[in-house]
């Protein structure tokens, strides 16, 4: 336990070991399998981008800001989703905004994106505020232990089903969040045809259970759907979907695309912050000082009672610890883009059906570009102001045209709940919980993380 701690008692939080370089192909193959994280050897920490070459593919592990840069946002045209991403996701959400490309894309983009601008975030705080209340009832209803990735799975589901999909009756929640699990761990899980090209027409078969996960989530969808009045939807994300027109040709969603894209979100719109809020619960919990100043500035901020909107740029110590969280355990720690055109990334020729692999989690943590990157240090974003503004070498949510759409929203969710369940609680992991981060789509703490909660006195 203590040698998870400098000398000067920071916290070195679990990180998957790259691969030594003495590794045979199949030993590499094998570990990027079980979990891709630990797929890449020394030279994709030290080089901005590696490039390998097999008779099939041709790839470049990015690495570097300035090419990420080059990728997703100077030269976003000369690329798509790779083909991976659209094996992986296509089951689920194959005529949704995580899937579809150009003027499909745009459009569907076009029509989603006003409920997710910053004017509108105020409205849906108190709906956060509310969901927040109701969890700290049931913790204090507890038996005082909990396993903090299903209990933030709980609270994320909970504030997605509140703010933007209008507070249904009826739905049945907890049916939801184990589907969605299943969806996301059952088409996550990489397999050999994975690895190689193989044509569109050659459907990828989900693992043990996911279809039937998949038949609940469409059939919440089409619920959810069916329930609203087409002439007056409402002005929430489901409403938003069925009356979303593109403003040049008038034309709107196909009901395939909206079913697709509340699917996509039931799968984007909680699980990553689920996941940014387990890991920090996490990091907050195995570092005392780090919690104490958490307690600290929101009551500062806040007081005892709840948090609210206004709140949030008044706790710049909160939002360190958030983005030091997004850094260490990026919930999406991989993206990928198969190249569309030639062009140029650092200097290096990309040719047309490239893949690129877009290795947030080796940019985040390589020492190239941060001092001590093994160490749990939230003052780093408070030395370096801009550093979160997700231009340079912290990308946790993307960059360009295809950045995540929820990016505002889910900051927010993760601040009041962080703030609000640090000041109340005092949630301690079990004595040398040391998970494993594993990748499967996103970035999960291997097995759980299990910690025991109780009333923090006043
Ligand atoms: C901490 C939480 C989150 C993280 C770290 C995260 C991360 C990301 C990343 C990295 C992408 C870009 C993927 C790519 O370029 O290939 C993305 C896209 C997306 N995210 Fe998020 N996300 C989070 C929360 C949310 C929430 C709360 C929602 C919705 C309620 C959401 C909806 C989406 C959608 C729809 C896209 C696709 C956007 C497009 O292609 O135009 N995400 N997210």
């Amino acid at each position: 336990m203590t040698n998870h701690y400098t000398p000067d008692g920071k916290f070195i939080p679990p990180h998957a070991p790259p691969l030594t370089g003495e590794e045979k192909i199949v030993t590499t193959i094998w570990k990027f399998m079980r979990n891709p994280l630990e797929g890449f050897g020394p030279l994709s920490y030290r080089q901005p981008i590696v490039s390998l070459k097999t008779a099939r593919l041709k790839m470049h592990v990015v690495s570097d800001p300035v090419c990420m840069n080059e990728v997703l946002v100077k030269n976003a045209d000369a690329y798509k989703k790779a083909p991976i991403n659209q094996r992986i996701l296509k089951p689920a959400t194959k005529e949704g905004l995580l899937s579809v490309h150009d003027a499909q894309w745009r459009r569907q983009r076009r029509g989603v994106s006003p409920i997710f601008q910053h004017r509108y975030m105020a409205d849906l705080a108190p709906g956060i505020t509310k969901v927040i209340s109701g969890f700290k009832d049931k913790l204090d209803k507890g038996d005082g232990n909990i396993e903090l990735n299903l209990a933030m799975a709980d609270l994320t589901f909970d504030v997605l089903a509140k703010t933007l999909l209008g507070d249904p009756k009826g739905l049945d929640r907890d049916r939801l969040k184990a589907a969605t699990r299943k969806v996301v761990s059952s088409a996550g899980t990489l397999r050999p045809d994975d690895l190689i090209s193989l044509p569109d027409s050659i459907p990828r078969v989900m693992g043990p259970g996911g279809y039937l996960a998949l038949r609940t989530l469409r059939k919440a969808a089409n619920e959810l759907l069916d329930a609203r009045d087409p002439e007056n939807p409402g002005d929430d994300l489901v409403g938003l979907l069925i009356s979303a027109k593109d403003p040049k040709s008038g034309e709107a969603l196909s009901r395939r695309e909206k079913t697709d894209n509340l699917i996509g979100f039931f799968i984007a719109g909680h699980e990553t912050t689920a996941l940014t809020l387990t890991w920090a619960l996490y990091l907050v919990g195995m570092h005392g000082e780090t919690a104490n100043r958490i307690v600290e500035e929101v009551r500062n901020v806040v007081g005892e009672g709840d948090i609210k909107y206004e709140h949030i740029p008044k706790l710049p110590f909160t939002r360190a610890v958030i983005d030091e969280t997004m850094r260490l355990f990026p919930p999406a720690p991989l993206l990928a883009r198969e190249a569309q055109k030639t062009n140029e990334v650092g200097g290096r020729v990309i040719e047309p059906g490239d893949l690129m692999i877009l290795a947030t989690y080796i940019m985040h943590r390589t020492d190239r570009l941060w001092v001590d990157p093994l160490v749990f240090d939230p003052n780093r974003f408070l030395r370096e102001p801009g550093l979160n503004k997700g231009k340079d070498k912290f990308m946790p949510f993307g960059a360009g045209p295809r950045v995540c759409v929820g990016a505002a929203f889910a900051v927010m969710e993760a601040m009041m709940a962080l703030a609000t369940l640090v000041r109340d609680f005092e949630i301690k992991p079990e004595p040398d919980s040391y998970p494993r981060p594993v990748m499967t789509v996103t970035l999960r703490p291997e097995g759980g993380i299990h910690a025991r909660v109780k009333r923090r006195s006043a």
